[in-house]
């Protein structure tokens, strides 16, 4: 049986697929649009970077989505051959995503910190993802496992930085006004991959540290 599976795995894909979910549709779908007062939140931040942002939305669309597929199929070794072919797909979507994200972060306005925590965000899911598949080329089951999971908890840190957000707001830290808004946004564009980065290893190198 798959190395380090456990009864809450079930439980945690659900979830992330449930976030997932709740994400696209409050914050992807909003850019489906071709006019430019209702694009997204803050279309004077996007809109003039739209087909990018498109290209991004549909990589990362279909990496959030096909996640959880393959980290189930790969935990249960169930229909590998499918497994196999949506692992392609996968690893093309995070390569669009990354590959946009690297140039969204090179071009925003909104400010340094924020730049740079998602241009490291886009390096950790690609250094992942190509630790993942290095590893399942070298036939290492177990490197290939993690390493998954790592690139998928960064996939999911959108979630994240949407959650700490408003989180955040909601606790009334940072201030008020665009600049309160800056800074909540560059926090979040590094916590929301870091932290549950960190928590992640914790939980793949306990069970190790325990048995
Ligand atoms: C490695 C993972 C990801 C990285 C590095 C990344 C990076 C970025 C960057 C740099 C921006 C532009 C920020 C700006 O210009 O101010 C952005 C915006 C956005 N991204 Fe991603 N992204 C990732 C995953 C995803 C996923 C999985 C989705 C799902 C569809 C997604 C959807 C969006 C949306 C909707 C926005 C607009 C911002 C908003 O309204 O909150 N991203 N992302």
């Amino acid at each position: 049986m798959a190395q380090g599976r456990s009864k809450a795995t079930p439980v945690l894909l659900s979830a992330a697929m449930l976030a997932a979910i709740v994400f696209w549709f409050g914050a992807a779908v909003p850019y489906f649009t071709t006019h430019r007062e209702s694009f997204g939140r803050v279309p004077e931040l996007f809109w003039e970077r739209r087909v990018p942002q498109w290209i991004h939305i549909a990589g990362g669309t279909a990496a959030m989505f096909l996640g959880p597929v393959q980290i189930w199929l790969g935990e249960t070794r169930r229909r590998l051959a499918l497994h196999r072919t949506l692992g392609f797909a996968y690893l093309g979507g995070v390569a669009v995503t990354c590959g946009s994200g690297f140039y969204m972060s090179l071009t925003t306005p909104v400010g340094f910190v924020y730049a740079s925590g998602l241009f490291g965000m886009a390096l950790a899911c690609a250094v992942c993802t190509l630790m993942a598949y290095v590893a399942i080329v070298r036939r290492n089951f177990a490197q290939h496992r993690e390493w998954m999971i790592r690139s998928y908890v960064v996939i999911v840190a959108f979630v994240f930085f949407r959650l700490i957000v408003v989180g955040l707001e909601a606790a009334a830290v940072g201030g008020s006004g665009p600049q309160g808004d800056a800074m909540r946004a560059s926090l979040a564009a590094w916590a929301s991959w870091a932290f549950p980065l960190l928590a992640t290893e914790v939980a793949l190198q306990m069970p190790k540290l325990c048995r």
